[in-house]
């Protein structure tokens, strides 16, 4: 019997490798050309009682998603029924494509409107003023009253500079009390910046590694710190900053294919009020956390 296990092994090398490869193209040619619609619910004590039940909707990296698709991303976000809807950066390169993707996401229904910040892919003197035609108005290092108690701040891309990203600046009009939300492409900033006094980042970039092997780890991300300094600590879901402020990283709904094992996702984020042991953001730890394991959503209220 030893001797048949050897005279199998250099067989069984390969059909595993390509038992996986198929797995991945079986993917990429299904499942991670549809984009998910995930519900993620965040409990935190700083959310006020009015906000309970808020939904805050997140769309980013749109490049390379045709209308059609996102047509119908928007159509199901407005039945949904959200009071927020966000966008995370990265539209299509072209300027026309680009005017069209907001002119469709600008159809979105959203009871205190859309805000919008600049990816690393984009350029804010086409977007901008594309945006503010639409009626969605673009953060830079700046921020908003969404509504009574929700300061919402928006930070520049890293590679866009000028201007450096300020998650501090983009905050600063916050009261105290506020919920505060920061919204930034890149989530790197979470680590490279003080984020005393946010609540919850959100963010995209990463587009859940495109490419991860069976979901667990991405070579792009890995491998090379061009997407992320921080390998898969960004990947998708739930992280937490370097001050332990809960993140989530959108793999964002763009169609740049092939995608496996990171399927295209509009997320809806519900702010509840209680415990953050409710939704404690799995994968990250508090202030000195090293890079960690990065989780789909956090666990379910008991
Ligand atoms: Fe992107």
């Amino acid at each position: 019997m030893p001797g048949l296990a050897a005279d199998a092994l250099p067989w069984a090398l390969p059909a595993l490798a390509g038992a996986a490869a198929a797995a991945h193209a079986f993917r990429a040619l299904t499942l991670d050309r549809i984009v998910e619609h995930s519900e993620e619910a965040f409990f935190s004590p700083r959310v006020p009682e009015a906000l309970d039940g808020y939904r805050i909707a997140l769309v980013t990296d749109v490049h390379g998603i045709g209308d059609g698709k996102l047509e119908r991303a928007a159509r199901r976000l407005s039945a949904g029924g959200v009071g927020l809807l966000l966008l995370g950066g990265d539209f299509h390169r072209d300027a026309e494509r680009a005017a069209r993707s907001i002119g469709i996401l600008a159809g979105v229904r959203a009871a205190d409107g859309i805000f919008a910040v600049e990816g690393n892919h984009d350029s804010r003197d086409a977007l901008f003023p594309a945006m503010r035609a639409n009626g969605i108005a673009p953060l830079l290092n700046s921020g908003a009253r969404v509504r009574d108690g929700l300061f919402l701040g928006g930070a520049s891309d890293p590679r866009a500079f000028p201007p450096e990203p300020s998650a501090a600046q983009a905050v600063s009009g916050a009261a105290p009390g506020d919920f505060v939300l920061l919204l930034s492409h890149n989530p790197d900033i979470a680590m490279s910046q003080p984020t005393a006094g946010i609540d919850l980042i959100l963010s995209g970039h990463t587009h859940g590694g495109h490419v991860a092997l069976f979901g667990l780890w991405a070579p792009a991300l890995s491998l090379s710190k061009a997407v992320t300094s921080h390998g898969r600590r960004f990947m998708s879901g739930w992280a937490r900053s370097r001050d332990g402020v809960p993140v989530f990283v959108s793999r964002g709904i763009g169609g740049c294919y092939p995608r496996a094992f990171a399927r295209p996702q509009a997320a809806v984020v519900t702010l509840r009020r209680g415990p953050e042991s409710r939704s404690e953001p799995r994968g990250g730890r508090r202030r000195g956390a090293g890079p960690s394991r990065p989780r789909k959503q956090p666990p379910a209220a008991p």
